[in-house]
């Protein structure tokens, strides 16, 4: 922790990707557990709320917060052999995400390289199971470590009992603002075969790790704004999933709608597209706006309100909708809810 903890009203513009002028009561750094303890025993004193944060790249905040913002800084990676060619890696909750993933590289291990250059920090990766170009992280995660707000108890989590899905786990439902996690474990490969399904992969040829994730980041950088740049949290949206009969109606009036099969009778529809095709794509509405070459993707300009930005989802959902009759949840965290 950084110096004496004294509650002062702080902004946490520099703290998240959007980059909007909101406060919080406080804001504190913590490198170890022993600090992550310390703070919550102060928060308890004063009967203020804990947000942990990593880089702020999947978070909205709403209005100011009025509790303390504690920035998860811990520090700290490992690599050891595992059974049958496996390494078993492990990234303490605040190391960068995309430099953990380039270091696990360099160990000989592959199993991450298509989820390379995703903001944020190892800690959140498991929060809503970050995906990428055909893998989510729950099919390499091996357990995740985290304390108990209210009791400040450690408990190790096996990755089964995550509850993982699509954007979605156990600490975005049962767990969710009750927990800080503190180190993130994972199952890689010592040998490297290539995850080329996501469409578009295949012409990457690539013959290793490294030059996957080469390609992964030349295409990324291509799509998404860089949040150092411009303001943003990724997709705004999730991808909805539809029934069959639903599709099979969409399908009919829109031939051309991007959407993809995912089991149990379901579509999952690419929510980019429909946002582009009711007309978003590129737009400006003063400090806010929709991204020229990625429609999912809202943008903040610099120096504008958050209000601006929720009014202009608020007209994207009811659009979608009335054009659709489809559902656009968003996918980053809204704090206060
Ligand atoms: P934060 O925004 O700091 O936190 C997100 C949530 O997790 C908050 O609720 C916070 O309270 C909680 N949290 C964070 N750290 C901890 C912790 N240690 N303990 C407990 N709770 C914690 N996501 C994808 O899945 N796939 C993508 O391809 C992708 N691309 C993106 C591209 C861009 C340009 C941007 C800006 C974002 C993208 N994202 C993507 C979203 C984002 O990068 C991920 O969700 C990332 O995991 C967020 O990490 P963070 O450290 O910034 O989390
Ligand atoms: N599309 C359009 N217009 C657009 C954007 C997309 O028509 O403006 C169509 C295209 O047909 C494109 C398809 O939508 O082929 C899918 O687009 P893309 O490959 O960019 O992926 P996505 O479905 O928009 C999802 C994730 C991203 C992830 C990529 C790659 C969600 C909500 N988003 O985006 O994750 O990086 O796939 O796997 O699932 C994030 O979560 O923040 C994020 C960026």
């Amino acid at each position: 922790m950084t110096g004496q903890l004294t509650l002062q009203s702080a902004t946490l513009k520099p703290w998240h990707t959007l980059g909007f002028d909101v406060k919080a009561k406080g804001v504190v750094e913590v490198f170890s557990e022993v600090d992550i303890h310390q703070i919550l025993a102060f928060a308890k004193q004063y009967d203020l709320p804990v947000l942990p944060l990593g880089e702020g790249s999947n978070t909205i905040f709403s209005s100011d917060f009025a509790g303390i913002v504690m920035r998860v800084c811990l520090k700290g990676r490992r690599v050891e052999q595992g059974n049958d060619g496996q390494l078993v890696v492990y990234g303490a909750a605040g190391e960068n995400w995309h430099s953990f993933v380039r270091w696990t590289i360099d160990q000989g291990a592959s199993g991450l390289e298509n989820l390379s250059l995703i903001p944020g920090t190892v800690g959140a990766s498991p929060i809503q199971n970050i995906g990428a170009y055909g893998v989510e992280v729950k099919d390499v995660i091996d357990w995740v470590r985290y304390i108990d707000i209210a009791s400040g108890e450690v408990i190790q989590l096996k990755a089964s009992d995550c509850a993982f899905a699509y954007r979605d786990s156990i600490f975005k439902q049962q767990l969710r603002d009750q927990i800080v996690i503190t180190e993130v474990a994972f199952r890689l490969s010592s040998n490297f075969t290539p995850n080329l399904s996501y469409i578009g992969l295949q012409d990457s040829h690539a013959k290793t790790a490294l030059q996957l994730s080469d390609y992964i980041v030349k295409v990324r950088e291509a799509k998404l704004p860089d949040p150092q740049h411009l303001g943003n949290v990724g997709s705004f949206f999730k991808n909805p999933i539809i029934s069959e009969d639903h599709y099979q109606v969409l399908k009919e009036n829109f031939p051309n709608l991007v959407a993809y099969f995912v089991g149990g009778g379901c579509w999952k529809l690419a929510a980019g597209w429909l946002i582009d095709q009711c007309g978003f794509k590129g737009i400006r509405k003063g400090k806010v706006g929709v991204y020229k070459h990625q429609a999912l993707v809202l943008v903040h300009y610099g120096e504008g309100h958050v209000e601006d930005l929720l009014s202009l989802a608020w007209d994207i959902q009811q659009q979608v909708w009335l054009r659709f009759s489809v559902r656009m949840e968003i996918e980053p965290r809204i704090y206060p809810q």
